[in-house]
């Protein structure tokens, strides 16, 4: 089965080498395996809680989102979009709003820990505390459920918005699910190696400290400079030198092979002097990231590429989501107007009757599919699978996830059938589901 993951960056600010460490580059290479399907997203709605400067909100999710692309995300891979142009994400946040307890939101820690700065400060409990604030991971759950993801790579102070998320998705499906789910369970995934990367003074790297060294922006002279300011012993060339504890040395490590890892750690022991080091630190990080470096100034030097490639990861997301949407109406009772209470015979008069997928065997030994229309034309048909299951899986897949599997499905349209209506048909069996 495949797993699919999701994440989003909230874009209030550049990202510096701890965001590139620990989300960026282990999340690109995770989406690169056959059996995951990604979806990463710039949280531009998550951006407008913390910071009312629109330049400020404009600058930053055009940054991050070069910085995505230039760090090797392939677009016709993952599902790469941002938050605020699909418009399912606030109308699925509002269902979720009417299902949470306002007790549940009392005991985030974002909100808790807003509240107790204010106590201490001797103000009111709320004050500045705006409602954003305050139901911002409602909106983080429904960013996670219009998706189905299985899995969230998060930083720890992350991980109790999934525990809600989870609360969240369990009381929509016991309420409205009628004995099949809407929402998939999510696990928070936290990576050690989101928490590793130091600063240049030891702690966690973090804006919030001023200790980060800067990604791509003011090139290579500020990433030089950052590296220059790395806090270090105070040991003289030629005297031997401690890996453990340093800072240089864990940032060192994200990016070298584990023969370089030794090898530093062996020249450090004889006596390589700091500056030297610095030096060894600054060529290493800049062979990654240097060619990353000028594919994200091209970026930014053509906004309108990275407009198009979002435009068309939103398709593509929207194409998931709309069709659950439109399913989540239904269950919660936003109908089209029907006569009330009508018998099931009646109702089942007025329904159009649907469309059908059949599985079969052919003479060739292999397993096939096709979806007929109700009069009996065939809209898709499937390649042959070699085992039946193959075949299953792609129907499921089809029934439940509508339009947006077609298009890494093994199928080809009917003679004379459009995108449209196969895409309509698909959309009719999800709504009778
Ligand atoms: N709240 C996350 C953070 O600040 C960003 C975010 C918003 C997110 N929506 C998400 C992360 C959904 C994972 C999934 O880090």
């Amino acid at each position: 089965m495949t797993t699919r993951v999701l994440t989003g960056i909230t874009t209030t600010g550049i990202l510096h080498l701890g965001n590139y460490v620990g989300a960026i580059r282990p999340c690109i290479v995770a989406s690169r395996q056959a059996d995951v399907e990604s979806f990463f997203f710039m949280a531009d709605y998550h951006a407008l809680i913390k910071c009312d400067d629109p330049d400020r909100i404009e600058r930053s999710r055009l940054q991050i989102a070069a910085t995505w692309l230039a760090a090797g995300l392939d677009p016709s891979k993952v599902t790469f979009y941002r938050q605020s142009d699909i418009p399912e994400i606030p109308e699925l946040t509002w269902l979720l709003t009417c299902v949470t307890g306002k007790g549940q939101m009392n005991r985030a820690h974002a909100y808790k820990a807003s509240v107790d700065a204010n106590l201490a400060a001797g103000e009111d409990a709320d004050a500045n505390i705006s409602m954003g604030l305050y139901s911002y991971p409602i909106l983080m759950a429904a960013d996670i459920l219009m998706f189905n993801a299985h899995v969230v790579p998060v930083g720890k102070d992350q991980v109790q918005h999934i525990e809600m998320t989870r609360d969240v998705a369990q009381r929509f499906n016991h309420l409205f699910g009628q004995g099949h789910d809407f929402f998939v369970l999510p696990e928070a995934q936290v990576d050690a190696e989101m928490e590793l990367l130091p600063g240049l003074d030891g702690r966690k790297m973090s804006k919030s400290y001023d200790n980060v060294i800067p990604l791509f922006e003011g090139g290579a002279k500020a990433l030089r400079e950052a590296i220059a300011r790395i806090v270090t012993d105070s040991k003289l060339p030629g005297e031997p030198k401690q890996a453990e504890g340093s800072a240089l040395v864990t940032i060192y490590d994200a990016f070298a092979t584990p023969a370089q890892r030794a090898a530093f750690r062996a020249e450090l022991q004889a006596g390589l002097a700091w500056g030297e080091a610095k030096q060894r630190l600054y060529d290493l990080i800049d062979a990654e990231i240097g060619p990353m470096r000028a594919k994200y100034e091209a970026l930014m030097a053509h906004p309108e590429r990275i407009e198009a490639t979002l435009q068309e990861g939103a398709a593509k997301a929207r194409a998931l989501a709309a069709p659950l949407m439109a399913r989540l109406r239904e269950a919660v009772g936003l109908r089209r107007f029907q006569a009330l209470k009508a018998s099931t015979k009646e109702v089942a008069k007025a329904r159009p009757a649907l469309p059908v997928f059949k599985q079969y065997r052919e003479s060739d030994g292999r397993f096939y599919f096709k979806l007929s229309a109700a009069d009996g034309r065939v809209l898709l048909q499937s390649q042959g699978f070699e085992g039946g299951r193959d075949a299953g899986e792609w129907v499921k897949r089809l029934k439940t996830e509508g339009a947006g599997a077609l298009a890494a499905a093994p199928v080809e349209r009917g003679e004379g059938v459009s995108e449209a209506e196969v895409a309509e048909a698909l959309s009719a069996l999800l709504a009778a589901e």
